[in-house]
């Protein structure tokens, strides 16, 4: 049976945590609209996030992000949302978040978190000191901000992508 569509799920963790992965396989196995508010914002502005932290700062990008859930939640429904790892952090956010759906913290120990991003070059908040550290002292800072927003908190680290989809399936039905 498929399941309604008058529901939004939203992605939330760290970066790394494998947000759009999830969100674009689970889409697809429950017939619901892939969106990821980076790419959204991408496409709005014609520019990368990584140029647009470059171009107009980080201050710029976080009023997009924003932006970009407020006009969502007058939207239709039937959406997996893939947030960018900082969207909950900004004051007020959380609530939209709320408003906008049933959301989901894909939750990652640091040493998958590593594994994930070591090497990454598109993220600018990883781009310079130590990645371990950098992931330890945010997510000290996050980690409680997610746990606090999620309706649903999975703990990923040996759970299988099939195992995750099956989590947001039992969701919806
Ligand atoms: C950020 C996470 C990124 C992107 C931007 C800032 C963050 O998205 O929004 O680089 O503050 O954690 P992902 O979580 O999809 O990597």
């Amino acid at each position: 049976m498929k399941p309604d569509k008058n529901r939004n799920i939203i992605l939330i963790g760290y970066m790394g945590s494998g947000k759009s992965t999830v969100g674009r396989k689970a889409a697809k196995a429950v017939e619901y609209n892939f969106l990821d508010t980076d790419a959204l914002i991408e496409k709005e502005e014609g520019v990368t996030i990584s140029k647009l932290f470059e171009e107009k700062g980080e201050q710029y990008f976080r009023e997009k992000e924003t932006e970009t859930i407020r006009k969502l939640i007058a939207e239709p429904k039937g959406n997996i949302i893939a947030t960018g790892g900082g969207l909950p952090m900004k004051e007020g956010n959380a609530e939209l978040l709320k408003e906008l759906g049933t959301v989901i913290y894909l939750k990652a120990e640091t040493d998958t978190l590593m594994k994930r991003l070591s090497g990454d070059t598109a993220r600018p908040l990883l781009k310079n000191g130590d990645l371990r550290e950098k992931i330890e002292t945010m997510l000290a800072i996050r980690g409680p901000v997610y746990e606090a927003t999620a309706d649903l908190v999975l703990q990923t680290d040996n759970m299988s992508f099939y195992e995750i989809i099956c989590q947001i399936e039992k969701l919806l039905k």
